[in-house]
């Protein structure tokens, strides 16, 4: 079947959902969906945040969650001031779910339908690394309004968001922009040093015709933040990584809005 032949499942309550995804795995996505969740929060908006990683869910720690009794409780969680849906509130994290490709498309189905989002400006999705059968399915269901592609400064990071780009385009749905990740630390002594090549986000969105929507220093305390379940945004909100999560938050909203109003992007060599 044509992907974009694949009904779109419809969430009448969501504004927008955006899709937050990398090829490669161990970017930062599920930071960054976490953070930018809250960001948009902190700036008055209403969002939920659904974790569609369903074998190696991160979203429960992340925000201090465990699992929960699915009989006895009504999803979303909340917490923080957002809506939570994660398999890792079902399953424990450390069980492995071996589960075939059609399973976790219908798991991934009923975070969507089955749970009462109401009424939000904002879905944040989480997507499991890799552009495979898994994350084209869920592209093709779920009725994303835009796409965010984290990478690091690495080559091999770049090379896999190149592919990730490439599948969103595949669907149809327009990439709002690349994130940057572990773009560059700050020294105690306030200089700033590439630990990796710095750039390679820049280059990468330009030559994809799109935004660099931002670049996101190294800091031990994101991971520090991630372990212990209050994501540097809300910890440490005067933080050099929370300010730049607060204004990811606002240029991805702008490109957001811009979306309908642009011509369909040229597609990309790989
Ligand atoms: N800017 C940053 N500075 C320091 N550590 C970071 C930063 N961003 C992410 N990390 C850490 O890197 C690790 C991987 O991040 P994360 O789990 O968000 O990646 P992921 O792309 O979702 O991984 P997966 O592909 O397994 O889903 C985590 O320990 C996280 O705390
Ligand atoms: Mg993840």
């Amino acid at each position: 079947m044509h992907p974009s032949a694949t009904p779109k499942i419809r969430l009448p309550g969501v504004k927008h959902v955006i899709a937050v995804a990398s090829g490669k795995g161990g970017v930062g996505k599920s930071t960054v969906a976490a953070n930018l969740a809250l960001a948009l929060h902190m700036q008055g908006q209403r969002v939920g945040l659904m974790d569609a990683d369903i074998y190696g869910p991160s979203i429960p720690i992340m925000m201090g969650l465990g699992t929960v009794d699915p009989n006895k409780t009504v999803f979303p969680l909340e917490k923080y001031g957002l809506k939570l849906m994660s398999m890792g509130f079902i399953v424990n994290p450390n069980q492995a779910v071996i589960w075939r490709g059609p399973m976790v498309h219908k798991a991934v189905s009923q975070f969507l339908t089955d749970i009462a989002w109401g009424e939000l400006d904002y879905l944040v999705i989480d997507l499991p690394p890799g552009t495979g059968d898994a994350q084209l399915t869920l592209t093709q269901t779920a009725p994303l309004s835009g796409a965010i592609i984290v990478t690091t400064p690495q080559e091999v990071s770049l090379i896999d968001a190149r592919k990730g780009l490439e599948m969103f385009r595949q669907v149809r749905v327009p990439v709002l922009g690349i994130v940057e990740n572990m773009s560059y630390f700050i020294g105690a002594d306030g200089q700033r040093y590439d630990i990796f090549r710095h750039g390679g986000g820049r280059k990468l969105a330009a030559e994809a015709g799109v935004p660099l929507l931002g670049e996101i220093p190294i800091d031990p305390r994101v991971a520090e933040c991630g372990d212990t379940g209050e994501p540097i945004v809300r910890k440490y909100p005067d933080s050099p990584v929370a300010k730049a999560y607060l204004e990811l938050a606002t240029t991805a909203v702008k490109e957001l809005q811009k979306q309908g109003e642009q011509p369909a992007l040229p597609t990309l060599e790989i």
